[in-house]
């Protein structure tokens, strides 16, 4: 058995995570740690995930396991030193914030308007998703789990430009999030009754903090429309794309069934059908459809579920690669 500890237990991400190791049949939870709820069982605070008793971060010791997650704000300045401490005592580390995701910090310093707050972590950090980067995530001591939009973009765009299929590198991903996707603490934006039948755009054009990761994996320049939707979880990404005029339904759906034919994950569907996002909630999956609109021109959605494939599932398909099990081990 390998032990892992979690750092955020409570949140929305760290209860996922917590669901998918209760079913994982080779790894043991050794800590979890609140902040609000620290001290409290583990019962008290979500009955089905077992009865820790949660404790403060500065009580764990990560020397006692294999892997931490670090299911934290992305902002917060307690990260840096926890991820520091797992590393120097030999635990790997699977982060879910966005502190790690951008590679060149150059380009984080630009995004974020600061320097990065440790480059040296930043070096060893390898982009978490398994999809692209598989290889290097097995031998990975820090892996920075992606973001939950930018699955929905990355994936049916990087098969598109390994082609050479684009016929213009701006594209424009037109996303909506349940609500879920902001965490679980308190916020006006987020709460029901400004949530509740209705729908909103924010953070529209070039400014969300996850355009940096798309636009690092992808290569194109991307103008990025998010919206919040009055469901709890999943996200349904709509993708415009102009094409090469030779590039047709039976082209694109070749592509995509050679990107992603032996992905255990990604589920392409056939021309003209289009998922939803109840065909991913609660799974791993990423669900992807495309249409022509007219000639040079298409769609592509996306569906997944930003709490599993889009956190906590992405997080264990990483973890397993990283302790060498199979990649899909307590996640199908
Ligand atoms: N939600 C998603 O769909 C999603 C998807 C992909 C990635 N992510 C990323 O995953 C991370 C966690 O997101 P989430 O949605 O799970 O957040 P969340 O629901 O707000 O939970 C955050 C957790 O961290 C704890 N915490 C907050 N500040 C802390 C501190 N300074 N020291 C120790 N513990 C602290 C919280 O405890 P208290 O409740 O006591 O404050 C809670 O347990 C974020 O970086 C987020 O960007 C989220």
């Amino acid at each position: 058995m390998a032990r892992v500890g979690i750092y955020g237990a409570t949140g929305y991400t760290g209860i996922e995570l917590l669901k998918l190791l209760a079913r994982h049949p080779t790894v043991e939870v050794a800590f979890a740690t609140a902040r609000s709820a620290a001290g409290q069982r583990l019962s008290e605070v979500f009955p089905i995930v077992g009865d820790l008793r949660l404790t403060a971060a500065e009580e764990v010791d990560p020397a006692s396991v294999d892997v931490v997650f670090t299911c934290l704000p992305h902002n917060t300045p307690d990260l840096i030193p926890i991820v520091q401490r797992a590393l120097v005592t030999g635990a790997k580390v699977v982060d879910f914030s966005d502190t790690f995701r951008i590679a060149d910090p150059a380009v984080y310093a630009a995004r974020r308007g600061k320097p990065h707050p440790a480059p040296d972590l930043l070096e060893l950090a390898v982009y978490g998703l398994p999809e692209l980067h598989r290889e290097r995530i097995r031998q990975a001591r820090l892996v920075a789990n992606t973001g939950c939009y930018p699955l929905t973009a990355i994936l049916p765009l990087v098969p598109l430009v390994r082609a050479g299929f684009l016929a213009d590198p701006t594209v424009i991903v037109d996303s909506k999030s349940g609500v879920s996707g902001a965490g679980r603490s308190l916020s006006l934006k987020t709460h029901f009754g400004e949530t509740h039948e209705t729908f909103s755009a924010y953070n529209v054009g070039r400014v969300h903090r996850h355009l940096a990761e798309m636009e690092q994996e992808t290569g194109l320049h991307i103008i990025f429309a998010p919206h919040l939707l009055p469901v709890f979880r999943g996200i349904l990404s709509t993708i415009y794309v102009n094409l090469k005029p030779e590039v047709d339904d039976t082209a694109l759906a070749a592509v995509y069934a050679d990107a992603y034919a032996a992905e255990p994950f990604v589920h392409v569907l056939p021309a003209g059908k289009l998922p939803e996002l109840r065909h991913v909630q609660h799974t791993n999956y990423v669900v992807i459809g495309h249409q022509m609109v007219e000639p040079g021109r298409a769609i592509v959605v996306a569906v997944v579920d930003n709490l599993v494939k889009g956190a906590a599932g992405q997080a264990v398909q990483n973890m397993n690669l990283m302790l060498g099990f199979a990649e899909t081990t307590g996640l199908l």
